[in-house]
Parts: C-alpha cells; sequence; structure tokens
C-alpha cells in the first residue's frame, strides 16, 4: 500500500462577489452572487514511503491547499485522500504524530519563547523520549550550528534562522512524512543550500517520505527524483525531474538593457536573428520594460553564447542578465507541449 493515495481529489472554495460601498455590503447580505474557485480540481497520485516529492507550480495552483488537504487542515469537497491508510481530516491527533509540515508563511514554534523552549514543548507534545530529543538536536547541531540558537527568542530570529529551527521541529518527533510548504522561499543561496543538506541527510537516515512545495526549480533539481507539476488545480506532469531538467535545463533567458531602444530596433533585432541562426532557432524576443528585452534561448537548438556575442556585436548594448527559466515559463511550455 502506498503511504499516501489521493484520487479524484477536489477542493472547491465559494468566494463571494463583493459589491462597492455600503449599499453593496447590504445586498450581499442577500443574494448570494459567489464565484467557485477550484483550487485543487480531480487530482490523483501515489506517494511511496521514503520518496521525496517536488510538487511545483506557480503561485496559486493550488500546492498549498493540497498539503491542507494531506495534513487534515482542510477537508476536501470530494474526492479521496489516504495517508498511511487513513483520512487525515477524520483523526487528526492520530495523523499528527506521523506527520511533520513547515508552512514557509508562518511557524509553529512559539514567538515570545527562546527556541530552546519550544522545542521542549514540542517534545512533550509528541512525548519524544530524552535520548531521542538529544540525538536530534545534536544532529541538527552538526548540520546547521543549531546550538548558538537556543536562547534566541523566536520573533529575533531572521527568516532563514527561523526556518531552520521549523524544520527542525517539523522532524523532531520522526514522523513518517514531512510537508514542507514553500520552505526557501525569501532566502538567500547561502541558507537554501544548508535548508537542502538537512532535508536531503533526513531523507536518505530516516527514510522519511518529503513532499516539498516551491516554485523554486534549483530546490527541485537539488533533492527530488520525482515531481509532480500542478496549475490552475490540474496535475500537469507526473514523473522523473530528469526528463525535465533536460528540457529546460536548456533554457536561459538573456535579458539585454539596449541604448535608444525602440519598436524598430526590436524588429530589428528579431530579423536579424533569423537571419543569422535560421527560422528554428529555438530563440523568442520580447520588450519586457523600457529598454528591457528578454531574449529566451533553447540551448539545445541555439547556444547561449552566440547569440550572446551575436548581440554585444550588433547592438549597442548596454547592459545583460542571465537568468534560469522561471516557474511561469515552465508551465506555459508544459501546455506547449514540451513534455508530451
Ligand atoms: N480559503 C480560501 N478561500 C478561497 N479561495 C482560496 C482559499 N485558499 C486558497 N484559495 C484559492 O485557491 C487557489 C489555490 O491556492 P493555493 O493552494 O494557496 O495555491 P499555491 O499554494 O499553489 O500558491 C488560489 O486561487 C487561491 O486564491
Ligand atoms: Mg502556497
Amino acid at each position: 500500500m502506498s503511504l499516501i493515495q489521493i484520487k479524484d481529489l477536489n477542493k472547491h472554495f465559494n468566494v463571494l462577489n463583493r459589491r462597492e460601498g455600503l449599499g453593496g455590503a447590504f445586498l450581499d447580505l442577500f443574494s448570494g452572487d459567489y464565484n467557485i474557485v477550484r483550487a485543487v480540481d480531480g487530482v490523483s497520485f501515489d506517494i511511496e514511503a521514503g520518496e521525496m516529492i517536488g510538487y511545483i507550480g506557480p503561485n496559486g495552483a493550488g500546492k498549498s491547499t493540497t498539503i491542507k488537504m494531506m495534513t487534515g487542515i482542510l477537508k476536501p469537497s470530494s474526492g479521496a485522500i489516504l495517508v498511511n491508510g487513513f483520512p487525515p481530516h477524520a483523526n487528526r491527533i492520530r495523523q499528527a504524530q506521523i506527520m511533520g509540515v513547515v508552512f514557509g508563511q508562518r511557524t509553529q514554534l512559539w514567538w515570545d519563547l527562546p527556541v530552546i523552549e519550544s522545542f521542549k514543548i514540542l517534545k512533550d507534545i509528541y512525548r519524544v523520549d530524552q535520548k531521542t530529543f538529544d540525538d536530534h538536536m545534536g544532529l541538527f547541531n552538526e548540520l546547521v550550528g543549531l546550538k548558538q540558537l537556543y536562547k534566541q527568542q523566536v520573533r529575533t530570529l531572521s527568516l532563514g534562522q527561523r526556518m531552520l529551527c521549523d524544520i527542525t521541529a517539523s522532524f523532531l518527533h520522526n514522523p513518517q512524512v514531512v510537508f514542507l510548504d514553500e520552505p526557501t522561499i525569501g532566502l538567500d543561496i547561502s541558507v537554501k543550500a544548508k535548508m537542502r543538506t538537512v532535508i536531503k541527510e533526513l531523507n536518505q537516515t530516516r527514510n522519511t517520505t518529503i513532499i516539498l512545495t516551491t516554485h523554486d526549480l534549483g530546490d527541485v533539481e537539488a533533492l527530488c527524483r520525482r515531481i509532480i507539476i500542478i496549475d490552475k488545480g490540474k496535475v500537469l506532469f507526473d514523473g522523473d525531474v530528469k526528463k525535465v531538467n533536460a528540457l529546460f535545463g536548456a533554457y536561459r533567458t538573456l535579458k539585454v538593457q539596449v541604448n535608444d531602444f525602440d519598436e524598430s530596433t526590436l524588429k530589428a533585432l528579431a530579423g536579424q536573428m533569423i537571419q543569422h541562426f535560421g527560422t528554428n532557432n529555438g530563440i523568442s524576443i520580447s520588450e519586457v520594460e523600457k529598454h528591457w528585452t528578454d531574449i529566451t534561448i533553447d540551448q539545445a537548438r541555439t547556444p547561449l553564447a552566440d547569440v550572446l556575442s551575436f548581440v554585444m556585436t550588433n547592438f549597442p548594448v548596454h547592459d545583460v542578465r542571465i537568468v534560469e527559466i522561471s516557474m511561469e515559463n515552465v508551465v506555459q511550455k508544459v501546455y506547449d507541449g514540451a513534455l508530451s
């Protein structure tokens, strides 16, 4: 039996279309002019014990809503969900013993207490014995130097420090499955790297199943073998991360700032690119803001370096930046059939 089984899962929210002003508010009381938001819309997947899954998609895709149903915080509108054989919302206390969860946007620690006191409370709540507790804290001290933070009040921690503490807390009772909802949002590269080390270590040494939601493809690339891409409540892709990496790892966006740029320059640039690199060159160009142009390049067809040198020699380039493909781009390309 799979650890997590999800079949035709739906969560629909009724959202009142609010009218403006006091009169509007009065009318809203009587006529239910509702919109249905299909936050999760017919999702099915199974997850095996020990897997580390990247559950990814743009903002508003339905990731957190799915996590909330898996953790029992929300009851599904319809469909089936079983974690370790039970529906999570039916017995939240039993389920809490086998789960850990981190929501990147808020903390499960006590704001006014020193870090170590929060951990001691959780130790009691989950009835963790002293040795397990000491071993766990020791491991996190080794991995991320947690001890330095013990005496600090939670409210005084930086975002990155707080996230590390929250992750420590979520694994404290050695749960079978840990849900990490955007644990790296807003963190700088070095803290992200620490976070990834910790998550990987725990998955490998304790065989903890981990569901990681993120809109950072770097997290997924570093950690997950399998990814599920979701958008508008529906699963667009479920499979090997390598397939996605092979495809999207190839895409880069070259951002160029050109002096005296206008629409005719953009047209000229597009025309010359086609002349130089051919029509099937994997390059698309769009002006995103004044003077800045995005050139998206599929390196499987044209190397970035060639495009860069071409642009530099033929246009009065003021500044350039190179960025990885964004989650929004990935999703668009999946819709366009990139993975089918
Ligand atoms: N409690 C709620 N009431 C109404 N709409 C909601 C609620 N929670 C989430 N939504 C909507 O459901 C959709 C999915 O949200 P969410 O699961 O938070 O997305 P994600 O975590 O992928 O960014 C969004 O359109 C969001 O506005
Ligand atoms: Mg979310």
